[in-house]
C-alpha cells in the first residue's frame, strides 16, 4: 500500500469554476498537496496518459474533452492514498457515485466527470512521472 495517488482536475470542472471548492474538499478529507500545476494537454499527452483505453469506443471522445481546456495535475499524499481518494471521487458514472462524492457534486456525465483519480499504485507512479520532475515535488 502506497501513501500517494495522482489527480486530475478536468476541463469540464475547471471551466465551471469548481477548481477552487474540489481542491477543498481534497485537503479537508486529508490529502497533502506534494505537486500541481495548472496545464493544458496536447492530443498526443492525452492519448498516451489514457493509453490503456486506446482501443475503447469513447477514446477519441476522451481525448477531444481532455484537451478542451486546461486541467490541474496534482500528486496527492494520504495514508491508503489510491483507494481513498476513488472513495472520495466516487463511480465513473457519476449517476452511480455516492451523495456527497466529488463526482456526484460536480460532474455532468460519464464522460465529462471532472476529475481522474490513480487506479492503482504501479500507475499512480506512471501518472506522477508522466506530469513531474523530481524538482516539482515537495
Ligand atoms: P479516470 O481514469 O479518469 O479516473 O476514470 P475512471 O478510472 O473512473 O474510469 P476509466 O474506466 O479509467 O475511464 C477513463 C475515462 O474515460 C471516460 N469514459 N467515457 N463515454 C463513456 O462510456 C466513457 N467511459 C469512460 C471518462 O472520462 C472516464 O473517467
Ligand atoms: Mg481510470
Amino acid at each position: 500500500m502506497s501513501n500517494r495517488t495522482f489527480t486530475m482536475i478536468k476541463p469540464d470542472a475547471t471551466g465551471k469554476g469548481y477548481t477552487g471548492a474540489i481542491l477543498d474538499q481534497i485537503i479537508k478529507a486529508g490529502f497533502a498537496i506534494k505537486a500541481m500545476k495548472w496545464t493544458r494537454l496536447t492530443a498526443e499527452q492525452a492519448g498516451l496518459f489514457y493509453d490503456i483505453h486506446r482501443e475503447r469506443p469513447f477514446f477519441q471522445e476522451l481525448v477531444d474533452f481532455m484537451i478542451s481546456g486546461p486541467i490541474v495535475a496534482a500528486i496527492l499524499e494520504k495514508d491508503n492514498a489510491v483507494a481513498d481518494f476513488r472513495t472520495l471521487i466516487g463511480a465513473t458514472n457519476p449517476a452511480n457515485a455516492a451523495e456527497g462524492t466529488i463526482r456526484k457534486l460536480y460532474a455532468a456525465s460519464v464522460g465529462e466527470n471532472a476529475v481522474h483519480g490513480s487506479d492503482s499504485d504501479e500507475n499512480a507512479i506512471i501518472e506522477s512521472d508522466f506530469f513531474f520532475s523530481k524538482l516539482e515535488r515537495f
